[in-house]
């Protein structure tokens, strides 16, 4: 539509400058050093969807951090959007391998360079410069209510209760959310689906205290040894998960799925060479797309114990630790996979040492409908401004909320992503191309329209 384009021609500069200004906030949800931080972003979200033409909003509190919440609502008889982001992002260590301070945003080849450039300020805020693209030119062809949160990167756990307690405010016909990536600008794709996530934390005791590693070595089982064999275990010679029971629930796919999945494109030695790896890994039987895409996975996210500091300490320490995660696909279930990992891990560890497991946050896979009116619409929108029809894709990524969009409010999401893999999300410089922010503002009403259009 000519008048969109228009109006966000004539705001370009001022829509990039907001965004910076959102980017220099920093909103770290893990860390409560930043408490404060998170609480004045939310309050700029709000400022912002009112400036957007928004009927109202409002900073909602939580036994965590604030979800904000804004609608606008031009005929009750229409159809209801329901957008879902997040303002907390996620923690900018290490800090000395960025090449600009993480809350300082420079624009470098096109790039903005920041947390949260990408995952998720730089995209939710697409919707909002997209509602205020609609509203002031008096295009909005359906009601928007926008949701988003400040604790994703925690694990949104007091967002499932505020569904709970909020169905009539939050009703709505479909929830869209703009927080996973596409093939590139060339290959426009919608991921499909999501998967879950099992998130472990592992403790090994060995001897009651640190100990000379001279007196007492080769005489006591040292728990950073152990719990090496331990995570080396948990995959056999074909990188299958060797927990027992964790596949039993795993959905296969038909070839005809399979086929589609691995007919996206896909260059594997381009992938293996921008990551600097001369070979990819992983489970044998399967391509790189299913192995990230349609396949669960067990990944160490962090080790430690022992002396770690500079030169050497002879030591054979006490405890060792790791943090573990699962990454699902359906129909597992994160609290059965975290019981099973639980008694396998339990099961495997020698009478020398003891073992402590916990389970942290979680979150179930998801799978969205391909031939709905609402993704068909996102497709639309997308072959509108890119010129090619999109491709479906499956995310390795993982959005816990989007299963309980389904079971408490029993609505489906779309996720209109535009995100690029290589946008370094949750590290060092994260990056989120201008064009891909502004491409984004240009679709989302198209979205709006065509599903408006029943
Ligand atoms: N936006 C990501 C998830 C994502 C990224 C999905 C790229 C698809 C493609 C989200 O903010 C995220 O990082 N989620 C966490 C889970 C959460 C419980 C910490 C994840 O996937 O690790
Ligand atoms: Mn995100
Ligand atoms: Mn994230």
């Amino acid at each position: 539509m000519q008048a969109w384009k228009e109006y966000q021609d004539q705001n370009k500069d001022r829509f990039l400058d907001e965004l910076l200004d959102l980017l220099r906030i920093p909103s770290v949800s893990a860390d409560s050093k930043y408490k404060g931080d998170v609480a004045r972003c939310a309050e700029a979200v709000k400022e912002h969807m009112l400036k957007a033409g928004c009927d109202k909003a409002e900073v909602c509190p939580t036994a965590g951090h604030p979800i904000v919440f804004g609608e606008k609502i031009v005929d009750p008889a229409l159809p209801t959007v329901l957008v879902y982001g997040h303002y907390d992002v996620q923690p900018a260590d290490p800090l000395n391998l960025w090449h600009s301070g993480p809350f300082e945003p420079v624009i470098k080849d096109g790039k903005i360079f920041a947390r949260g450039a990408c995952d998720d300020k730089g995209q939710m805020f697409m919707h909002i410069k997209a509602l205020e693209v609609m509203s002031k030119t008096n295009t909005l062809s359906c009601n928007v209510k926008i949701m988003i949160e400040g604790e994703e990167e925690v694990g949104s756990s007091n967002l499932g209760k505020f569904l709970e307690d909020n169905k009539e405010k939050l009703k709505a016909d479909i929830v869209l959310v703009s927080d996973t990536s596409m093939i590139s600008m060339e290959h426009p794709s919608i991921e499909s689906g999501l998967r879950g996530l099992a998130y472990m934390e592992v403790e090994v005791t060995g001897p009651n205290r640190d100990l000379h590693s001279g007196v007492y070595g080769g005489a006591v089982a040292n728990p950073i040894n152990i719990l090496c064999k331990m995570i080396a275990s948990l995959h056999d010679e074909n990188n299958h998960i060797t927990v027992a029971g964790f596949y039993d629930k795993v959905q296969e796919l038909t070839a005809a799925e399979r086929k589609a999945l691995n007919d996206a494109p896909f260059d594997l030695k381009e992938y293996a060479d921008e990551l600097g790896v001369k070979e990819v890994w992983g489970e044998k039987g399967y391509t790189t797309l299913e192995r990230t895409g349609i396949r669960p996975t067990l990944d160490v996210n962090g080790i430690w114990g022992g002396y770690t500091g500079e030169g050497a300490k002879t030591v054979l320490p006490s405890k060792a630790y790791a943090k573990i995660s699962m990454r699902l696909v359906p129909n597992q279930v994160s609290g059965e996979i975290s019981d099973l990992f639980t008694k396998h891990f339990e099961s495997i560890a020698p009478a020398g040492v003891q073992v402590k497991v916990t389970a942290h946050h979680g979150g179930e896979p998801v799978v969205t409908p391909t031939d709905s009116h609402a993704y068909k619409a996102a497709a639309k929108a997308l072959k509108t401004t890119f010129g090619k029809d999109p491709i479906p894709t499956r995310g390795g990524g993982s959005i816990p909320i989007i299963a309980l969009f389904e079971r408490t409010l029993g609505l489906k999401t779309v996720l209109l992503g535009f995100g690029l893999d290589n946008d370094n999300i949750h590290s060092p410089n994260e990056k989120y191309d201008v064009v891909n922010y502004f491409k984004g503002i240009e679709t989302i009403p198209y979205f709006h329209k065509y599903f408006s259009e029943q």
